[in-house]
């Protein structure tokens, strides 16, 4: 059978990336420019910056992943881009590159929703079996999904206010760490044995819904209440503790869903995935419940467009097809596809 090649595009956010991946598990190019260094100044994704800085480096990277699979338009079978969540400014920079560049070679165009490709980077790692468990925590998101087969998503549980990321970007801005605070906390948590106790929200018994303002707060509380006393903090304590409510939060609501609902294998996605800590908990419980777990390398956990080819290539093999008509969908729910 012949060959299918994909090119997936991913602006969503502050990460202009291109890639190509072949029968939709092989990357064969995989190119991302980060903005983090310019974002760091401010602390932050800004919205007006993050859609110049795509401006600037779409056409690049779309030419890159072309040269480093040593393809041509021609050779490729569909473009497939992030049609939402994220900025809008920034997504639509992705999509009408994608629609001019399908337009252009006249190829199908496939609109790919973000967290469907943070799933689909662990089918660049292993085959997916279900029924099948993914944890998605991400700047953005903090989800639990039950996949029944491809293409079919079942939201079991979100988070009620911050998202996962979201909550180790703004408690690393109070420790004073740089942005993105993610992998400075983890390095920080490794230091310390003793961490600070701080609670876990864990809802109600049945929920599988999360939420991380309250942990948020406790932070900021531990550190000011300190500070008024003229006490130090130490940063490594801080960091261990709100670490580990994080995990035990996400570590047990996962065990339990893939309990209850008899999953064959459970995945983790998303950049927080990256997290060291959670990586290891979770390995070590389903290692311990029998279940296979798996997580992607880091560089496919953060956001990239090898997930959103590897996504749009599941989503094109099932008769998926968008059109020029397309528009960045800032709010777009995950939806089943099938
Ligand atoms: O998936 P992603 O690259 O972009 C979104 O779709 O949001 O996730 C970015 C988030 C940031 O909040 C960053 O701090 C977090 O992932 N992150 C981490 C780690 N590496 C990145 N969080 C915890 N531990 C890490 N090692
Ligand atoms: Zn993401």
């Amino acid at each position: 059978m012949k060959d299918m090649y994909v090119l997936g595009i991913e602006t969503s956010c502050d990460e202009t990336a291109a890639s190509v991946v072949k029968n939709g598990s092989v990357i064969v190019s995989n190119i991302v420019a980060s903005q983090i260094q310019s974002q760091k100044r401010f602390g932050g994704v800004v919205p007006e910056i993050a859609s110049r800085h795509h401006v600037e480096q779409i056409t690049l990277v779309i030419e890159e992943a072309l040269k480093v699979a040593e393809l041509q338009p021609k050779d490729l079978d569909a473009v497939a881009v992030t049609e939402g969540p994220g900025l809008v400014g920034a997504l639509l920079i992705g999509i009408h590159a994608a629609k001019a560049f399908a337009f252009a070679h006249q190829l199908p165009l496939v609109g790919v929703h973000h967290i469907a490709g943070h799933i689909y980077a662990n089918q660049l790692i292993q085959p997916m079996e279900f029924p099948l468990l993914a944890l998605i925590v991400s700047g953005g998101h903090t989800e639990l999904v039950l996949m029944e087969s491809h293409g079919s998503f079942r939201l079991i549980g979100e988070t009620r206010d911050d998202a996962a990321g979201e909550a180790y970007d703004k408690v690393a801005r109070v420790l004073g760490l740089p942005y993105p605070g993610g992998p400075h906390i983890d390095k920080l948590a490794a230091e310390s044995e003793t961490p600070i106790e701080f609670p876990r929200a864990w809802l109600e018994p049945d929920s599988y819904d999360f939420s991380f303002s309250g942990l948020k707060s406790a932070v900021i509380n531990y550190k000011h209440n300190h500070e008024q006393k003229g006490e130090s903090v130490d940063p490594a304590q801080v960091a261990a503790g709100f670490q580990a409510s994080i995990i035990d939060v996400l570590m047990t609501k996962t065990r339990k869903a893939a309990k209850e609902f008899g999953v064959k294998q459970v995945i983790a996605a998303g950049g927080v995935a990256a997290n060291n800590g959670l990586r290891m908990s979770l390995e070590r419980v389903f290692q311990e419940e029998g279940i296979p777990f798996y997580v992607p390398p880091i560089a496919l956990c953060t956001d990239n467009a090898a997930m959103i080819a590897a996504a749009g290539s599941a989503m094109f093999v099932d008769g998926i097809r968008g059109n020029l008509a397309m528009n960045g969908r800032p709010g777009m729910p995950l939806v089943s596809w099938k």
